[in-house]
């Protein structure tokens, strides 16, 4: 009796730190929205529903990129009206490292995940800062990238001036099919 007794109240010890532990992780990871940048930008929380604009990989760093854009931008896109972009646009590139497939030794996949950024069109409040509004979170703690206002966007422009004629985009919009309206 004592012997069923012992083990019920194991059994009662395991199962209720099991199911502290279930309940917290997820609400550590998962519902913490990231620190705004020094340059005063909020993250995205909506980010992926948006749709995939390109990808793309860097010889250099060994790294794939997929080039995404919220609704706005993927409208200016669909209508041909990107340069320059309209106000309200936001254009977003999430990276990771590439490793091997597993299965496949020919395939590229993404392994550690490096950053997100994002560049928010609005001519009147970037008017300083080519009109967009410069913004990258960094690993998978999304911890703020800049540690001013000022340096938060010079290192996304100076990078991005060979192509201060389209806008300060590089990305041209993957072919795809069109989508059914
Ligand atoms: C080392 C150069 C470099 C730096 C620094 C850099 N970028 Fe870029 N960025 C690029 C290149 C090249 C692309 C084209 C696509 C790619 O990387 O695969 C790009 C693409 C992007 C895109 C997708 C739209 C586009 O222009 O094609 C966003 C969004 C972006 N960068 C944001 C930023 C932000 C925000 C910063 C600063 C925190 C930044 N970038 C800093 C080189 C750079």
């Amino acid at each position: 009796m004592k012997k069923v007794l012992f083990f019920t109240s194991l059994f009662t010890m395991f199962g209720s730190s099991l199911a502290f532990s279930m309940s917290e992780t997820p609400k550590s990871k998962v519902l913490e929205i990231p620190q705004e940048t020094a340059n005063g930008i909020a993250f995205p929380v909506n980010y992926q529903g948006w749709d995939t604009v390109a990808v793309s990989y860097r010889e250099d760093n060994q790294t794939l990129r997929a080039i995404i854009g919220n609704p706005q931008a993927i409208k200016a896109i669909e209508n041909g009206l990107t340069n320059p972009w309209p106000n309200g646009a936001v254009l977003g590139k999430l990276v990771w490292k590439a490793r091997q497939d597993t299965h496949w030794k020919a395939a590229k996949v993404p392994d550690k995940f490096i950053h997100a950024e994002f560049m928010f069109k609005d001519s009147e409040r970037w008017a300083d800062t080519k009109g967009w509004g410069w913004a990258r979170w960094v690993g998978l703690d999304q911890v703020p990238f800049g540690k001013d206002a000022e340096s938060a966007h010079s290192t996304c422009i100076s990078c991005h001036t060979p192509v201060a004629g389209q806008d300060w985009v590089f990305t041209q919009p993957a072919v795809m099919p069109k989508r059914i309206p």
